[in-house]
């Protein structure tokens, strides 16, 4: 069985090989590749987009979806274990998207289940389908995966999205990845050490700087407060880094925004006009890269 748990499951010809089937489906989403066969929906966690854009490409698909959005309608709350709603449901379904809070529960169902495990977000660890749809929002708009300049900012630390994007860019050539993060929030160290191992450049800095007029890609993160034991300290940070219209005028014309969403203040809604702002976009590339993922996972194409 085919999991999708860490971006860094698939091959660079397998991220290629999504491009063109996100790409397929973009032309053509009502595909009904996936009549006959049950989708489980498991959500520990809140989600808007991943678990709407999933449900949406399942519908799309020609799927059935069963699941829950609430841990709280489910027996967790009667203390059943991740083990055994794994174990039961993967005799259910087909295929198990799940979302937890607990960084590598999505690895420990996939070694449970008879069925594959596609994670939509383990803690603070990875989000690999978020990285598929990003890749696809950046060979959109840039026409490219190779030589990417790429600005990280805001929360590094505990913002998967970007950890799963550090690793899928760097299976390309030449990336540049400059990170703007507060000192409380910076990239983990181990990331870095997977760049300069690789050879790959990287610049870090505290503040937004006059060199992202030489970025493709500016990659927005909120800060994620469900991740912080301290209130006080997520105080301290959420407010650090709000990108404004007036921060665009020297940037390069086919430099282009991104952001996983949820905002919450970290791009001033006067941006959202601006044609360089392109995340909700994105949140729509959610649905063909998912049709892509799921596609792939079960062999459909
Ligand atoms: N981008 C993302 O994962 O959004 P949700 O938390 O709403 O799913």
């Amino acid at each position: 069985k085919k999991d999708l748990i860490s971006i860094m499951d698939y091959s660079k010809e397998e991220y290629l090989r999504i491009m063109e089937l996100a790409a397929d489906f973009e032309r053509n989403p009502n595909q009904r590749l996936l009549e006959g066969k049950v989708v489980a929906s498991l959500f520990f966690e809140p989600s808007t987009r991943t678990r709407l854009s999933f449900e949406t490409a399942i519908n799309r698909l020609g799927g059935r979806i069963i699941g829950f959005s609430d841990s709280n309608s489910s027996s967790v709350t009667k203390g059943e274990t991740l083990h055994d709603t794994i174990r039961m449901v993967s005799n259910y379904a087909d295929l198990i998207v799940m979302r937890h809070p607990l960084e590598g529960s999505a690895r420990y169902a996939a070694e449970v289940s008879s069925v594959p495990i596609i994670n939509a977000g383990d803690g603070a660890n990875q989000h690999p389908t978020q990285t598929l749809l990003d890749m696809y929002s950046i060979i959109k708009t840039q026409g490219r995966l190779d030589n990417i300049n790429i600005f990280m900012v805001g929360d590094l630390k505990y913002g998967r999205t970007v950890h799963s994007l550090l690793m899928a860019l760097s299976q390309f050539e030449n990336p540049i990845f400059n990170f703007i993060a507060p000192e409380e929030l910076q990239m983990p160290e181990e990331y870095k050490l997977y760049l300069r191992e690789k050879g790959i450049r990287y610049f870090e800095h505290r503040e937004f700087t006059d060199i992202i007029s030489e970025a493709d890609i500016v990659y927005m993160t909120r800060v994620q407060k469900e991740r912080f034991s301290d209130p006080i300290e997520y105080e301290q940070v959420k407010n650090v880094y709000i990108l404004r219209n007036s921060m665009l005028k020297n940037t390069k014309p086919n430099m282009r925004i991104l952001h996983p969403l949820p905002r919450v203040n970290e791009i001033h809604t006067d941006v959202d006009k601006n044609e360089k702002a392109y995340y909700f976009d994105q949140a729509l590339n959610g649905v063909f890269a998912r049709e892509a993922i799921i596609a792939h996972t079960l062999n459909l194409k």
